[in-house]
């Protein structure tokens, strides 16, 4: 398998499977002398955990993530942080669950693709790397980004736009929505419109089925001039890290799809001079991205999350030991929705783009700066 690691000078190398014995990751490019505590880890971890309200999974992960390597004394050293999670909740009864339909295609999830590439070898155990016990690690490596982000000025924030067709109207301003969003436990700033959406998961967690939605991330106070305007445009960068994330099928920045609807001069965002004399825009349709590089405003994406693909109902299947077509009834556990688990997520796979695209801008803008040092 390749493809484990991301980022160029952030760099993100992960790996475990949803029943293997451990997860870990090892993040290169971090600055030293940061104070660091498993602690401050913890509390991103916490967010997407498996176990927490009706909505998600009832796996119990603890999800205690302890650091193993790039601290002296509580201080980053600058050498790679590593990290692990010990998996806690796997017992017997749920290896032998998924060994007893280890080769029927789960509809909707990643056992077909797996097999064609993998052969006899493919991890059948809760689905091994294609299952979203992997974004435990995105959200350690996460939360040690959004710490640099911090220190920039630069924040990330998420939440539940929509879910099943309910979408929240009611929007406060950016310093409110994380207090807002986590008053619910679908993370939605708008209350009446998160009851409503909890209301309808529920109705469809009793039918054995599941729901789907779209989450907003937004990030603010990212300075004008990040990203590498061809092939590395901040937007390619950001789409990358977000559509790596399982259950993402759509992705949009800014007006989005709505562009193709729009006039130039309906679309164009008008540049003025605050009382800073700083140049702003009017309007942010860009989604605070032009030419591939960040223009000041706020990154604003919007996500489209599947509803999670096992569910409680038969469904049509192939039966790939017998090669005969089947059906398949879910024994296994679920979410019913991924949009609060993924929220976290999403989060930090911008703030590690947002911190490889700063280092790379720093050391470009080192070099640039020198007066013809080759001369
Ligand atoms: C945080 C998270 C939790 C997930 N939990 C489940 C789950 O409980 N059951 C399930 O069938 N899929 C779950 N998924 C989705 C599958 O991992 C995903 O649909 C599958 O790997 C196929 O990939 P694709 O949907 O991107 O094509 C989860 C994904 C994430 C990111």
């Amino acid at each position: 398998m390749l493809g484990n690691t991301i980022g160029r000078m952030f760099r993100v190398t992960a790996c475990g499977e949803s029943y293997g014995d451990a997860l870990l990751c090892i993040v290169d490019g971090v600055p030293a002398g940061m104070e660091l505590t498993d602690g401050e880890i913890q509390v991103e971890l916490d967010r997407r955990r498996p176990g927490q309200t009706p909505l998600d999974s009832p796996r119990k992960e603890t999800d205690q993530v302890k650091i193993v390597s790039g601290l002296l004394e509580g201080k980053t050293t600058g050498a790679p942080v590593g990290m692990i999670i010990y998996n806690v909740d796997r017992h017997d009864i749920h290896v032998q669950q998924y060994r007893d339909v280890k080769d029927l295609i789960r509809p909707g999830h990643a056992e077909y693709t797996y097999i064609v590439k993998y052969g006899e070898y493919a991890d059948w155990c809760g689905a091994g790397r294609a299952s979203g016990r992997e974004t435990c690690m995105r959200v350690a490596a996460g939360a040690l980004a959004k710490k640099i982000l911090a220190g920039e000025g630069i924040k990330v924030v998420g939440y539940t736009k929509s879910c099943m067709g309910i979408a929240a109207e009611n929007i406060p301003p950016f310093e409110k929505i994380e207090e807002e969003a986590r008053k619910n436990m679908i993370i939605c700033p708008d209350q009446e419109a998160a009851k409503r959406m909890i209301d309808r998961v529920l109705e469809i967690k009793d039918e054995g089925e599941t729901a789907g939605g779209s989450i907003e991330i937004i990030a603010r106070g990212v300075p004008a001039g990040l990203g590498e305007p061809v092939f590395d445009k901040l937007q390619a960068c950001l789409a990358h890290a977000l559509m790596s994330i399982a259950a993402i099928k759509g992705l949009e920045f800014g007006a989005g799809f709505k562009v193709a609807e729009m006039k130039g001069s309906e679309c164009n965002d008008f540049p003025y001079l605050d009382e800073n004399r700083k140049v702003r825009f009017r309007t942010n349709n860009a989604g605070g991205i032009l030419g591939g590089i960040s223009n000041g405003e706020d990154i604003v994406m919007r996500l489209a999350v599947k509803p999670t693909p096992t569910v409680s109902v038969e469904q049509p299947t192939i039966d790939m030991a017998k090669m005969e077509e089947t059906t398949l009834g879910a024994i296994t556990r679920r979410d019913p929705t991924l949009l609060s688990r993924i929220l976290p997520v999403a989060e930090s796979m911008v703030a590690i783009t947002l911190v490889d695209h700063l280092l790379m801008w720093r050391g470009y803008d080192a070099m640039q700066k020198f007066e013809n040092p080759w001369k």
